[in-house]
């Protein structure tokens, strides 16, 4: 057994560890105390742990978590995802001695990275700790979470509402693993109705979020790194962390900033036929729309163009509309791929198409209940026996969020009693976010060194953001991207959290962050004119 004291972040912990190979390791091995917040279900701050660690088995840690007055509240097993890596990394224990993560350093596992949940969102809960423990240490007084998409606040009320309504409340019980038939039959009634084009509850997959269905797609569609998917540069990093996991290769098509994020298809050809050149069989195209980070809605010809070139050219085509209800210009409107597919006439016979959707975002907001469900239309029966034995090994969704998924497809009708009401929170939320992508963006365009594309949907600005050469070099000496370290001195600075664009991909020499439209309104007039004023003296700082 080994000891040690570990100091990290100004953080005093220490733990022990030793090399387990037995199954079954005794208790009381590990202990970590005075852990920072860790992101995601771990050892939260102020508690105290027990961990175990076993090198050659499958379980690679168990942690039993103590509360106040020292008694156990919770036994963990370790997961071997990327939050768990986090706690660890967080309680200080070092690469080197930690010898338990060998069995976990799978090279796919190290490759996946997820922007949104990085370098820099771990530092703002370092920061937002410091602020609880040592008020006043900081030259703000509040972290303003910028970063990401989780419209939570402004939903809750009306999740209780629905959820008082629901009889009987049964939802103990396992589902079908494609989801309750009952809730994919008004599901599959609602996208009829929103398309006009029929649609069939067995098409319908519920899923805990979009994110399962893109996994799940990930996982039927790539068999190795030959394989290669198209996504969209900047993409939502879901789709190049699930690659990586999976073992495929991400093949780039570049939306064009200078045209509002739009795509040309015939560069998307030139790009295909580049990764076929160099061997990858280009198996499906990703659009994001309305995009993430982007913020742009396609407009109806660039989706025909997609779904020909998708037919042309035989890809899947992933179409990620989870932002569908969330649109602030009247010149564009949403279509679903599903219904532009069947107004060309084109049917399951000709393309194979996956519409994802998920009750995390549009005007509901719901994004912790893990609602969401992929419409999956074209593939051949042995294909979708394989999708389904995928589902099953799930066994199936939550069934709170399945039965939230039905609500967003099948909301309250003209002549319910409800109605009414619905349609004015769903109105003055979509109108108030609307304000704030308008508020922000101007605000961003009136920054020196800063321009930013208008947010036509989505929950997203993505201002680029023109840095000089000595700060690029002067984060680069520091082993830093240039727009982390722009974030990161922004964190530090004012204590608004960003995501930088770099974890998104663009285009090399451009730097981007992403700055969700979710602050709350009041408090956006503030955080512009604390974002500018540190701006403007980044740039006198680093001006070349
Ligand atoms: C474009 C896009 N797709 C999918 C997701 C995943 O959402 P969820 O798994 O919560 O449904 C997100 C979340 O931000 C997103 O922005």
């Amino acid at each position: 057994m080994e000891r040690q004291e570990l100091r990290h972040d100004g953080v005093e912990h220490s733990a022990r560890c030793s090399r387990f190979t037995s199954p079954a390791p005794p208790p009381g091995v590990g202990r970590v105390r005075d852990t920072p917040a860790a992101e995601e279900g771990g050892l939260d701050g102020g508690q105290e742990g027990f961990f175990n660690c076993r090198l050659k088995g499958r379980v690679v840690g168990e942690a039993t978590v103590y509360g106040d007055g020292g008694k156990p509240t919770r036994r963990e097993t370790a997961a071997f995802g990327r939050s768990r890596l986090e706690s660890w990394r967080q309680i200080g224990v070092s690469r080197r001695k930690a010898n338990y993560r060998s069995s976990i350093s799978r090279a796919k596992v190290l490759q996946c990275e997820y922007a949104v949940r990085g370098e820099v969102a771990i530092h703002a809960q370092r920061l937002q700790q410091q602020l609880q423990t040592q008020p006043g240490s900081l030259p703000f007084d509040e972290i303003l979470y910028c970063n990401i998409g989780n419209p939570h606040t402004d939903a809750i009320a009306r999740a209780k509402k629905i959820l008082s309504m629901i009889p009987g409340r049964a939802t103990g019980a396992y589902s079908h693993s494609q989801g309750i038939k009952g809730l994919r039959d008004k599901i599959a009634a609602g996208i009829a109705s929103r398309d006009g084009f029929p649609a069939n509850a067995d098409d319908i997959f519920l899923t805990n979020g979009a994110s399962p269905g893109v996994h799940m797609m990930m996982q039927l569609l790539i068999r190795n790194n030959r394989d290669g998917i198209m996504c969209p540069i900047p993409q939502y990093s879901l789709y190049s962390a699930s690659l990586a996991l999976h073992g495929g290769s991400l093949v780039p098509y570049y939306l064009d900033e200078s045209s509002g994020w739009g795509l040309e298809i015939s560069k998307l050809k030139n790009q295909l036929e580049d990764a076929r050149s160099k061997g990858i069989t280009v198996r499906a195209l990703v659009v994001i729309n309305p995009g993430n980070p982007t913020g742009q809605i396609l407009d109806e010809q660039q989706q025909y163009e997609l779904v020909k070139f998708c037919k042309d050219e035989e890809l899947v085509l992933l179409a990620d509309e989870v932002y569908q209800e969330n649109i602030y210009v009247t010149n564009k409107k949403i279509n679903s791929f599903k219904k532009i597919a069947r107004s060309m006439g084109y049917n399951g016979d000709d393309l194979q198409l996956v519409s994802l959707h998920s009750v995390s975002k549009g005007y509901y907001g719901e994004c912790g209940k893990r609602g969401g469900y992929m419409e999956v239309t074209g593939f051949s029966t042995p294909v979708r026996e394989q999708l389904y034995k995928i589902a099953s090994v799930n066994l199936c969704s939550n069934t709170t969020g399945q039965i939230l998924a039905s609500l967003i497809m099948d909301p309250p009708k003209a002549g319910d009693a409800s109605y009414d009401l619905y349609e004015e929170e769903k109105d003055s939320i979509l109108k108030s976010l609307s304000r704030r992508a308008k508020a922000m963006e101007s605000a961003f365009n009136s920054i020196d060194g800063i321009t930013c594309n208008k947010t036509e949907g989505a929950m997203y600005l993505f201002p680029r953001i023109y840095l000089p050469q000595k700060a690029i070099e002067v984060a680069r000496a520091v082993n830093k991207a240039p727009d982390v370290f722009y974030a990161l001195r922004l964190l530090d600075t004012t204590g608004i959290v960003v995501t930088p664009g770099s974890g998104f991909g663009q285009v090399a020499g451009t730097w981007h962050v992403r700055c969700t439209i979710l602050p709350q309104e009041e408090k956006i007039p503030s955080m512009i004119s604390r974002f500018r004023e540190f701006h403007e003296e980044f740039m006198a700082q680093y001006r070349d």
